[in-house]
Formats: C-alpha cells, sequence, structure tokens
C-alpha cells in the first residue's frame, strides 16, 4: 500500500469513532481530507446526526460542501472526539503538528475535546521529535526581531512561504519553521516558545492525545 492507500485507510478507520449525536472535532491536513470525505459518505447514508467544528477554513468548507454541519467553536458546548493527524508521534504520545499551518486552531479544538484521537500512516511514528521542522505561529508585528532571536538560539528558522509572500495562517498570522533535527526535551522548548512574545502558539502537542491510529502494511494498529 502507498501512503494515500494508508490514510485512507486510518481515516476510514477513524469515522467508526463517530456515532450519532456526538459533537466532533475536525481537523486538517490530507490525511483529515479523506477522514471527512468518509465521514460526509457516512452523515449522507445513515442520515447521522452530529455537529462539527473544524480546525481551519480548509476543513469547514469541505465538510460544509459534504452537507456536514460546522459550527463556530464559540458556539458549541464540549467536543466529544476530535480527529486530526500529526507530522510526527514520538512513543509517548507527543507530536509535532502544523505542516498545514492550522496548528494554533488545532490546539484550541483539541484542547477542547473529551478525546483526541490522531491519525497516521506509519511514517510520522518517530523515536525522537524534531526531524520535522516545529511550526511556530507568530504575530507579523515585529517578527523580524523574533526571528533573529531564534537564529542566535540555534533554532534555523525559515519563514513559511506560499510563493513570493509570506505565507497567512486563518488568523493571519506568519510561520516560523524551526529546524531543530532532534529535540530533546519538549516540555522545556514548549515551555520556551509559549514564554516568548510574539509567539502565538507552537507545534509541539504535549500530552494531548489519547489514541493513534496508525496505518501499516500489515494493517491499522490503534495504540492507547
Ligand atoms: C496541519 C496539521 C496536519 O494534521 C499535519 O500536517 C498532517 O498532515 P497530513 O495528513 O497532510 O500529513 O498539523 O496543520
Amino acid at each position: 500500500m502507498d501512503q494515500n492507500e494508508l490514510k485512507q485507510l486510518v481515516g476510514d478507520e477513524a469515522v467508526k469513532h463517530i456515532k450519532d449525536g456526538m459533537i466532533v472535532g475536525l481537523g486538517s491536513g490530507s490525511t483529515v481530507k479523506l477522514m471527512v470525505d468518509s465521514l460526509g459518505k457516512r452523515v449522507k447514508n445513515e442520515q447521522m446526526n452530529i455537529v462539527c467544528a473544524s480546525t481551519s477554513k480548509r476543513t469547514a468548507k469541505q465538510a460544509q460542501d459534504l452537507g456536514i454541519i460546522v459550527k463556530p467553536l464559540d458556539e458549541i458546548d464540549q467536543i466529544d472526539l476530535t480527529i486530526d493527524g500529526a507530522d510526527e508521534i514520538s512513543k509517548d504520545f507527543d507530536g509535532i503538528k502544523g505542516g498545514g499551518a492550522a496548528l494554533l486552531w488545532e490546539k484550541i479544538v483539541a484542547t477542547n475535546s473529551k478525546k483526541d484521537l490522531w491519525i497516521v500512516d506509519e511514517s510520522k511514528m518517530v523515536d525522537k521529535l524534531g526531524k520535522f521542522p516545529l511550526p511556530v505561529e507568530v504575530i507579523p508585528f515585529g517578527s523580524s526581531h523574533l526571528f533573529e532571536r531564534f537564529e542566535k538560539m540555534g533554532y534555523k528558522p525559515t519563514y513559511r512561504m506560499n510563493g513570493d509572500s509570506m505565507l497567512r495562517t486563518d488568523s493571519d498570522n506568519y510561520i516560523i519553521d524551526l529546524h531543530l533535527g532532534e529535540i530533546d526535551q519538549p516540555n522545556e522548548l514548549a515551555d520556551q516558545l509559549s514564554n516568548m512574545t510574539g509567539v502565538v502558539e507552537h507545534g509541539l502537542f504535549l500530552n494531548i492525545v489519547n489514541t493513534v491510529i496508525v496505518g501499516t502494511q500489515h494493517g491499522i494498529k490503534t495504540l492507547s
């Protein structure tokens, strides 16, 4: 199976965790896109009554086009289950997210969910986080100074681009990717980044997820 087939497999499996009447958080990215397609079919075929909150404008539009009800997070009490992808996951379920620049809304939705489920193909499971560049969402104002601080700290920053322009997130911020190679102390790094003025959010998702569905060449593995 190629990577896309593995993503489809975990997307289909994740949808089985969604029950009628649930409030569901929808993640972002290519794996979630396949999951939402699959959810759209269930909602249509089974006349499922679910309400969703989305982690990006892109996912919200896809879901709505499929007839899935999407409400603003502020109109929702408590999300029952959020299903999202990830860029890297360590053995203790810490992760890097934000490859699709949606980390801020993803973290807000995830931390307002009773349960969080990540769906990934096996290439995302790692011994140590950090090979995938760590996305940091920053306020555009004065961001070049933050960028210089990251450089001095040895974090090898790059601005995320969209063609010739700086990429803008759904909250109109910039993304600075940190090319760290390996992250030895994720909790310390998360605290350090959170304490830097101008940083809105970082892509380290620590102690958030309860269950991971991994697509492997030998089938699906559900880890919890
Ligand atoms: C978007 C994300 C995605 O969940 C992550 O990048 C994984 O995406 P994909 O399923 O396309 O590999 O964090 O901000």
